[in-house]
């Protein structure tokens, strides 16, 4: 445990904006928040929940609502972990920054999630590149309450280890699985699509923007199209993956991965705003203000 947690972000560097990875595990120094930084999880609190209501999955709001996560302070990992250790037995964990990825994986195998414990600055409240307090506790915290979704979570830590094992193909593969569920996932309930996805409901244009806009793809889930899509970290997704329930993944990824990865390898990417033979779409994206290069 270290006594005096660093605030680490990304650098900007003449080489762009590098991750800075630490492995530290510190102690939620909750009593050194500012006023500003309570503000800031005020500010944003409010503005997602009223923007999220009937956008979001249920169960996400459901959720907050039962680990108590209001507007008035920021939350208390120790109070959450209260409530977390009774319905899943998951365990947040405080940490400075950006996890190196076998780290992270190691992590979600033993059903701890990594929560970086500072809160951005007033002047990123629209954007910040890489994961604060905000985005992981507002965003990633919430489902860790369904027990479904707990379950598949540590399944893909455990998935994530054994990638990391066999290549770097198959690390992309599996990263590509996280990125279009945990990150930007969307599911089907009564009433039209819903989102789950964490990078959607912690972003206040991404909220919109995947469920109002005519611009990107909605298909169906596909565990293997989705393994081979190209994504994007610099602007909104080009396309959604759509599921009927959180049991639909788990069953989904039940199955060892590890001789899809040789047949994917055989397959290639594909970019992501292409449709493709086979997909359920859902709506065919019209590409309005698409920037044709990018995907990673
Ligand atoms: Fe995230």
């Amino acid at each position: 445990m270290s006594a005096e947690p660093r605030r680490v972000e990304h650098q900007q560097t003449d080489k762009g904006n590098v991750p800075v990875y630490t492995t530290a595990i510190v102690e939620q120094p909750w009593s050194s928040y500012s006023a500003e930084d309570h503000a800031t999880w005020a500010t944003l609190f409010r503005r997602q929940r009223e923007l999220l209501k009937g956008r979001a999955s249920r169960e996400f709001i459901d959720n907050q609502e039962r680990f108590g996560m209001s507007a008035e302070a920021i939350p208390r990992y120790e109070e959450l972990n209260a409530v977390l250790a009774k319905a899943t037995g998951w365990q947040l964990i405080g940490v400075e920054g950006l996890l190196p990825e076998l780290d992270f994986f190691d992590h979600l195998a033993n059903r701890r999630f990594p929560v970086t414990w500072w809160i951005r600055r007033p002047d990123q409240i629209d954007y910040i590149a890489e994961p604060d307090l905000f985005h992981d506790l507002f965003g990633h915290v919430p489902l860790l309450l369904n027990p479904v979704f707990a379950d598949y979570m540590q399944a893909y830590g455990c998935g994530g280890v054994k990638a990391h094992g066999i290549s770097a193909e198959a690390l992309a593969n599996l990263t590509r699985l996280y990125w279009y569920t945990v990150e930007f996932g969307l599911i089907r309930e009564e009433g039209g699509l819903r989102i789950y996805g964490s990078g959607i409901v912690s972003s206040k244009g991404e909220s919109i923007h995947c469920l109002d806009s005519a611009a990107p793809n909605r298909i169906g889930f596909d565990l293997l199209r989705i393994m081979r899509t190209r994504y994007r970290i610099d602007t909104y997704q080009k396309t959604y993956f759509v599921i009927d329930s959180f049991d639909q993944l788990m069953q989904a990824t039940l199955p060892d991965f590890t001789p899809l990865y040789a047949s994917l390898a055989a397959q290639g990417s594909i970019p992501a705003g292409d449709i493709i033979d086979g997909d359920d779409v859902v709506h065919r994206g019209t590409g309005e203000g698409w920037s044709s290069e990018g995907d990673v």
